[in-house]
């Protein structure tokens, strides 16, 4: 059996097994499947026909992680790397070949220096843990990362990673200034070793693809002591398509201290009980409410922003309350395995950037597709770029969606209940309503966000994949960064060790 000899080269290759040995879990073992499932978001994923790996590792120290890379290789085993296990396709925990998990969960010192204005945060970290702990120093410094607090900062920064302060300070990559990467061959290399070419890679190219992130160096950034946070919602008859329609072309305009949004989602009319759309417009702004206001009141009259709908707190409470714990104690942050209230237990996601604003007959179709019944637990969110995104250059880290871009589409298919008709209900409507958008995005590539990962876009053969079939999906998270990605990958890991479904293929 390939993992009982995967298992006794582990014991041969450590120092301490007796200590490691209680770090590696089998079917065998009475918590493999809590081990497993503490961290699966999508349900999608932890059905009786989603492939188990054959052993989870949970390393503690690096020495675990060398023997885990050189017995999997010899023994020809694939390796996932699990941080937060949010990826959207399930690719950290999930493999069609037999596979070993390394779980980061307990590789995760977070340690902020607020003199310097940097941390070194390891792996299996998770946003919260970061964000309390800068919290915990200062009210007033925060890192620009991404907003539900249980994403990994493995997985995420490695995609690049966008939160409440993108438009501010770029995205969670932009914000890295040095790491400590272990490649295939059990090297431990820091940015000064890596090289500049491998460090760019790693800032934006996507997990799994080219060894494992142990720790990042980051940059701790600047907030107000207060924030203000607002949600209008407009429903079809107090005219959300003409306002969406012009948010369209004003919200990449707003100062670098917005956070532009619109949600929309169907609800049922009070009127008529048919359903009807929905548009929610929020920000969270870095200032006050009556910096806010007048901003508001200048820049977006026709929405009507009154003090009733905003409120004020700090940085970290916004943090909380955008993820659906507002009020809540800071020490949910903490929390690894809670599920935001505002997510479904089942989904499927898309992305999609916008140039051109849509046209009020484009908006009208999309909002009654939103009235299906099969959207009932669906929600689409415009995300306005602009800011700092239009002033770094496309190929400063490999995330490529920077000037041109209005606003990015997050389309959140979700359900509550899984069976077999009801998934593929969804999963048409997901694929229908992303074939209905194609004449108001971008174009030559469709250009897709890389954490918002999606197979349907294309993606590797379980063998040998060619750098031309790769180009498909590539191009479209990476648009020309996706050449320089497959040149690093080529040199870090030839034989392709670290593969997965839309991992960047060596050049050969
Ligand atoms: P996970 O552990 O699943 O890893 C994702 C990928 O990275 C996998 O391929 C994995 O193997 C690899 N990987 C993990 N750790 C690694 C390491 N140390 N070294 C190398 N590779 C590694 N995004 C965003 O930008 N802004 C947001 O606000 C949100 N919000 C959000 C909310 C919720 C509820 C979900 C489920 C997801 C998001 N996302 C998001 C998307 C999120 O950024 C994306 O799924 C990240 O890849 C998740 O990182 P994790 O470490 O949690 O995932």
């Amino acid at each position: 059996l390939p993992h009982q000899n995967f298992l006794h080269c582990l014991s041969l290759r450590s120092n301490d097994s007796s200590s490691f040995s209680k770090l590696i879990f089998t079917p065998a073992n009475s918590s493999y499947e809590s081990v497993l499932e503490s961290t699966i978001r999508n349900l999608r994923f932890n059905s009786t026909d989603t492939p188990k790996p054959l052993v989870i590792v949970t390393p503690t120290q690096i020495s675990h992680f060398q023997a885990t890379i050189y017995c999997s290789r010899k023994h020809g085993l694939q390796t996932r790397t699990r941080s937060g296990g949010h990826d959207y396709e399930g690719l950290s925990f999930v493999a069609h070949v037999p596979f070993v998990v390394i779980d980061l969960v307990n590789f995760r010192s977070v340690d902020v220096d607020v003199e310097n204005r940097v941390a070194w945060v390891q792996t299996g970290a998770i946003l919260g843990e970061l964000y309390y702990r800068i919290a915990e120093k200062s009210k007033t410094l925060a890192f620009a990362g991404g907003v539900f607090h249980t994403i990994g900062v493995g997985g995420h920064i490695s995609g690049g990673g966008f939160g409440l302060l993108f438009r501010k300070y770029g995205t969670a990559g932009d914000n890295v200034i040095d790491a400590q990467f272990i490649d295939v061959n059990g090297r431990i290399l820091d940015r000064k070793s890596m090289g500049e070419d491998l460090f760019w890679a790693i800032r934006g190219g996507g997990g799994g693809s080219f060894g494992i992130v142990l720790a990042w160096k980051l940059s701790i950034v600047s907030v107000p002591a207060i924030v203000t946070e607002f949600t209008v919602s407009r429903t079809l008859e107090q005219k959300a398509i003409e306002l969406v329609h012009r948010w369209q072309s004003i919200a990449h305009d707003f100062p670098d201290e917005m956070y532009p949004t619109v949600a929309l989602r169907s609800i049922n009319s009070t009127q008529d009980g048919r359903k009807t759309v929905v548009a929610s417009f929020g920000s969270v702004f870095l200032g006050t409410i009556d910096e806010l206001l007048p901003l508001m009141q200048d820049r977006f009259p026709e929405l009507g922003l009154s003090r009733q709908d905003c409120n004020e707190m700090s940085w970290i409470e916004s943090i909380l309350s955008e993820s659906g714990f507002s009020n809540q104690p800071l020490e949910i942050l903490l929390n690894r395995t809670i599920r935001t209230p505002i997510s479904t237990p089942y989904y499927k996601i898309k992305s999609d950037y916008v140039k051109e604003p849509i046209s009020k007959t484009g908006l009208k179709g999309l909002f009654s597709r939103l009235t299906d019944e099969a959207a009932a637990s669906t929600t689409i969110v415009f995300f306005a770029y602009g800011g700092i995104m239009d002033r770094i250059p496309e190929d400063a880290t490999p995330f490529p969606h920077r000037a041109g871009n209005l606003y990015k589409i997050f389309y959140n298919t979700g359900w509550l209940e899984e069976n077999k008709v009801n998934s593929e209900t969804h999963l048409d409507w997901a694929r229908g309503t992303y074939s209905y958008m194609a004449p108001f995005v971008s174009k030559s590539p469709r250009e897709a966000y890389i954490n918002y990962r999606d197979l349907d876009i294309g993606s590797n053969n379980l063998g040998y994949t060619s750098y031309e079939q790769a180009s498909i999906w590539g191009r479209k998270y990476f648009k020309d960064n996706f050449e320089r990605l497959a040149h690093v990958k080529t040199w870090i890991d030839q034989e392709n060790f670290f593969n997965h479904e839309q991992s960047i293929p060596p050049l050969y």
